[in-house]
């Protein structure tokens, strides 16, 4: 068996068995996105504990390799801080475009690169969970943390004194 036939089995097994389909009722973050080539949609939704990732659910109408990327993203997230699973984004859309290696079953992703036309497919489970983080990031970075003391800005008229 080829490297070639050893990803698209991989390809397969995650798309007849995706991993942690469905919704997180009480998520902290979830985020939709479409692939503007064929109209196709991935939600991603999030449960974060601290700075870790603690569960990651995705729901989505799409091809082989969009199901079977969403769903090791799912596996692949899970556990890692906020800042990590930015950076593996990252990496693996450097993969479909052939840089950099990932391990794992993700490294059934490199595959895509052959196939210019698909490499949305592969990335759009990722960079909706990078949105997802993303506003998650930006709610908590608002918020003044427990404990935090807020400090109301001077009103206009104060200001100068
Ligand atoms: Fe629509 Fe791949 S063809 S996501």
């Amino acid at each position: 068996m080829g490297l070639g036939d050893l990803y698209r089995e991989v390809l397969l097994g995650h798309y007849r068995a995706p991993r942690n389909r469905g919704r997180i009722e009480a998520a902290s973050f979830s985020a939709s996105d479409e692939n503007p080539l064929c109209g196709d949609e991935v939600s991603v939704f999030g449960r974060v504990e601290g700075d870790l990732v603690a569960e990651v659910k995705f729901e989505a109408r799409g091809c082989v390799i969009c199901v079977a990327s969403a769903s090791m993203m799912t596996e692949a997230a899970r556990g890692k801080t906020l800042g990590e699973a930015r950076a593996l984004v990252a990496a693996v859309e450097g993969l479909v475009e052939g840089k950099g290696d990932v391990e794992g079953d993700l490294a059934a992703l490199s595959g895509v690169k052959d196939y210019p036309g698909r490499t949305r497919c592969a990335t759009l489970p990722w960079t909706t969970l990078a949105k997802g983080i993303e506003e998650y990031a930006r709610r908590r970075q608002d918020k003044p943390r427990r404990g935090e003391i807020h400090q109301p800005r001077a009103e206009p008229w104060e200001e100068g004194r």
